[in-house]
């Protein structure tokens, strides 16, 4: 055996694993804060901060804590924050989301009052407004697409006008990046930025978000509009499409069972793509850390790193204050 090695019959791949110092050097992926979007839950009220109950250490807060929150962030060094909203009443048309004067509207004022350099990219979709739970308006028992196109339009613009730097539908109707844009325009928004939830997949790790943002279908299920598991050509065709009808960044949702689907689109496409770890993957690495059978922080290091050396540019996840701080205490 020694006497391949002498004569080079083998490589030394091990030489630069030896130390910290040399796996460093030359190291093909490295995670930084500015990777990172922090999703967040934002609800009437005040002095609340509520703890979700299947994620431990996330909570729903209202609008008195976001100037806290907005320092906590910003000192963190994370440049930007996803904002949900907690309706004060649901209707069938889920009027709340597009109110000038709605949750998220409000959220969003005060984030830019508390740091104007915070990026702050709104969820546009009706799920956690309507009565019924769906992600657009019901018309004889079905989703109906075009329908639903207006309000979500209506949404995309309230949000710009409290003040919005993008705006990021999630809702799956066709055609609403198109009608998104459009409306954006005519409202003179012409420079907000869109970031389509392009390859948006009905999938069971939303579960815990549902329970977050109280957004459970009160009747079927959302596969008539979420794609569908088995599928990674057409998350290929949903992409092309968002960035004909103007999307500016595209998103591959949720991440990790969904890598393949990740790099297939770093491969095709040269816009910006983002990679949202869901709920369901968060609170798996929770859950199983507080039973002491896996090691959080390094599992939750290893995650992100995965989905970054994937294809990621951007990287939504509920991990980013923590993975901000491990990343500040390891230097
Ligand atoms: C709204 C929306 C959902 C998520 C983001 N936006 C839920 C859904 O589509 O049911 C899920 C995020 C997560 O699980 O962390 N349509």
């Amino acid at each position: 055996m020694l006497d391949l090695a002498t004569r080079g019959e083998f490589a030394r791949h091990r030489r630069l694993r030896r130390s910290e110092g040399l796996r460093r050097l030359v190291a093909e992926t490295r995670l930084s804060p500015s990777d990172f979007v922090y999703p967040l839950f934002v609800t009437h009220g005040s002095a609340v901060r509520e703890e979700i109950p299947s994620m431990p250490g996330q909570f729903r807060i209202s609008i008195d804590q976001i100037e806290a929150e907005a320092r906590e962030l910003a000192g963190l060094d994370i440049p930007a924050v996803l904002l949900f909203g907690l309706p004060s009443h649901k209707d069938p048309d889920g009027s709340e989301a597009y109110d000038d004067s709605g949750i998220v509207q409000e959220a969003v004022r005060a984030f830019k009052r508390a740091t104007p350099d915070l990026v702050v990219i709104t969820d546009v979709c009706l799920c956690e407004y309507t009565s019924h739970g769906h992600c657009g308006i019901i018309v004889n028992g079905e989703v109906d697409n075009d329908r639903s196109l207006d309000l979500l339009a209506r949404t995309a613009v309230s949000h710009a006008r409290a003040g919005a730097d993008i705006v990021a539908p999630s809702d799956m109707m066709d055609g609403r990046v198109a009608v998104i844009r459009d409306e954006l325009d005519a409202a003179d928004f012409p420079s907000t930025p869109i970031m389509a939830y392009s390859a948006k997949y009905a999938s069971a790790f939303y579960g815990p978000f549902r329970e977050a943002a109280d957004s459970t279908p009160q009747f079927g299920d959302r596969r008539g509009y979420q794609m569908d598991p088995p599928n990674a050509r057409e998350a290929l065709l949903e992409i092309e499409d968002d960035i004909g009808e103007g999307a500016d960044i595209v998103m591959v949702k949720p991440a990790l069972a969904y890598l393949d689907v990740l790099t297939r689109a770093r491969d095709e496409f040269d816009v910006p793509i983002a990679a949202y770890n869901v709920s369901g993957e968060y609170a798996m690495v929770r859950a199983a850390e507080a039973n002491g059978w896996i090691d959080g922080p390094r599992v939750t290091m290893e995650i992100l790193t995965a989905i970054k050396r994937a294809g990621a540019d951007v990287i939504i996840t509920y991990f980013a204050k923590d993975a901000a701080r491990w990343l500040r205490n390891a230097r």
